[in-house]
């Protein structure tokens, strides 16, 4: 059995008292670690899926990079579109795979496989044929592991027109991606719309989980925030895949959100 922590658009900024729509993200990130150690004390690999700073600045990795402290030994990271992932992979050298803002790793029996979704200077995201054919190549190299993807931008839509409108843009390569292994990925598991839902593609779940900063409306055609608080989720690889979102007991800010801007 292992525990992975799924900690997703932290957008913390170089300013160590920044707001991002009236919320303190540095402090909401560190209640988040804070959570994580309470109560999933056992957690084995923390993995971030992108939208990690907001200003996509050096200064603010290494900063990020001292917060994880110890916990750098064992986490993964992908970037979202509010990252830059030349200086991810700077700073955050042991965290990917050579070849690009992505990793693969084998954890207890099952494979973790991170794909980089960033595209410059877009909201939105692409993973292409050449990256698709990178993930292929490791699930081919460890044949019948279950599988977790985890990837920023959702490839499915999530029933909030405003979002999907910037979600994965020509979703096929992952799409078939997850049909060739479907027999194999238990989860695609994702970030970028800072909410917890739960959809399926080829017979296979996509979650996309809470924001530790701010958390979007549920459905809706346009943008608005909706006033829970923050969290992130666990996954729990056994036999089965088995997951939960953690959420703070309450909000940290007084909303300010007027809309557009993300
Ligand atoms: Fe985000």
């Amino acid at each position: 059995m292992a525990t992975i922590v799924q900690i997703t658009d932290l957008h913390v900024h170089r300013d160590a008292d920044g707001t991002l729509l009236g919320v303190p993200t540095w402090d909401t990130l560190d209640e988040a670690l804070q959570m994580m150690e309470q109560h999933v004390p056992g957690w084995d690999w923390l993995v971030l899926t992108g939208d990690l700073a907001q200003d996509e600045e050096l200064d603010t990795y290494e900063a990020l990079a001292a917060r994880l402290g110890d916990r750098l030994e064992r986490t993964l990271m992908i970037p979202g579109n509010h990252d830059d992932p030349a200086l991810m992979r700077q700073v955050f050298e042991g965290a990917f795979d050579e070849g690009g803002a992505r990793f693969a790793q084998v954890v207890d029996g099952w494979l973790l496989l991170g794909l980089d979704s960033h595209v410059d200077g877009k909201v939105s995201g692409h993973v292409d044929e050449d990256q698709a054919a990178w993930a292929q190549a490791q699930l081919d190299a460890r044949p019948g592991l279950p599988t977790v993807l985890f990837v920023h931008h959702p490839p499915v839509a999530i029933g909030a027109a405003w979002l999907d409108a910037m979600g994965l843009e020509r979703p096929e390569p992952v799409h078939e991606l997850v049909q060739r292994n479907a027999d194999r990925v238990r989860a695609v598991v994702c970030g970028h719309v800072h909410q917890d839902t739960r959809n399926e593609l080829h017979g296979v779940p996509v979650f996309t989980s809470p924001s530790t900063a701010f958390q979007f409306e549920p459905g809706g055609d346009l943008p608005g925030l909706d006033l829970i608080p923050p969290g992130f989720r666990v996954l729990e690889l056994g036999d089965e895949l088995s997951t939960r979102v953690i959420r703070a007991e309450q909000l940290r800010f007084g909303p300010v959100y007027t809309g557009g801007g993300y």
